[in-house]
């Protein structure tokens, strides 16, 4: 039988070798994932972004999360599953965050979740993890909060801002997560987060000293219409491939050549 990967794996990875992790939401896609031996796959809320057409991903309900969820479970069997909490899920009260945060596990069937945040949400996460759900945390640019950083650009150029995002990772160590994203902060900041904490950091365009990497898969696979981030390296050239592929089955059907 194959064996799903566990936190306890995640977290042993540290310090030996490097957390691969993407992002996924369709059933072929977990399928690739899962023979590629992905250590963590991530049903984030970038969901918005990539398969629902949103400007942001401030809309994602947990209804599209675990309905996302349920097909990536169904197509892989060996990564851990950890589904992001989207906007408004948790920010409000505890309540709410013990409730959806059981509703990815349950329905979703996911074994950890994502929240945006330090310090400020760190009573959500220790509720969450209380009550046996793992979770993960993320620092420097946190979409969720687009309006407030108006725009997504780097994070945490300042002395001051630096000071605060480790003190937020070093909550969040504490608060019990066993993981945290850093997307979009000065690659000598992250190298310096990951030293100080026991637990694994996972970068997305923070550099290489990450204990891991994580990318958007539709991004990596260079399947995006909008420029991607300078920190995205396109694996495939997708969009074209499809583009010809589908342009020439219409070309041969126009000119009866296929069937
Ligand atoms: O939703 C998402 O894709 C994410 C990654 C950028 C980490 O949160």
């Amino acid at each position: 039988m194959t064996k799903r990967k566990t936190i306890v794996d995640i977290k042993n990875l540290k310090n030996k070798e490097k957390i691969t992790a993407l992002t996924c939401y369709s059933f072929f896609n977990a399928k690739i994932l899962d023979l590629s031996k992905i250590d963590l796959v991530l049903i984030g809320d970038s969901l918005g972004n990539v398969i629902l057409g949103y400007e942001d991903t401030l809309a994602v309900e947990v209804e599209d999360i675990i309905y996302h969820a349920r097909v990536v479970q169904r197509g892989n069997k060996t990564s851990l599953l950890v589904a992001d909490m989207p906007f408004m899920s948790y920010q409000a009260t505890i309540t709410d965050a013990l409730k959806n945060a059981g509703d990815l596990v349950k329905y979703g069937k996911v074994n950890a979740v994502k929240l945006e945040g330090g310090v400020a949400i760190c009573d959500k996460v220790r509720a969450i993890i209380e009550i046996g759900i793992p979770v993960i945390g993320h620092l420097g640019l946190t979409p969720q909060s687009v309006n407030a950083m108006g725009g997504y650009k780097i994070q945490a150029k300042k002395e001051k801002e630096q000071k605060k995002l480790i003190e937020d990772a070093l909550a969040l160590q504490k608060a019990g997560a066993f993981a945290i994203v850093l997307e979009c902060i000065p690659s000598d900041l992250a190298a310096n987060v990951t030293k100080h904490l026991d637990i694994p950091t996972i970068g997305i365009g923070a550099g290489k000293c990450c204990d891991g990497q994580i990318l958007v898969l539709e991004d990596m696979l260079g399947l995006n219409f909008e420029k991607p981030n300078s920190f995205v390296k396109e694996y495939s050239k997708g969009k074209e491939l499809f583009l010809d592929a589908v342009k020439n089955y219409a070309r041969d059907v126009k000119g009866l050549k296929f069937p």
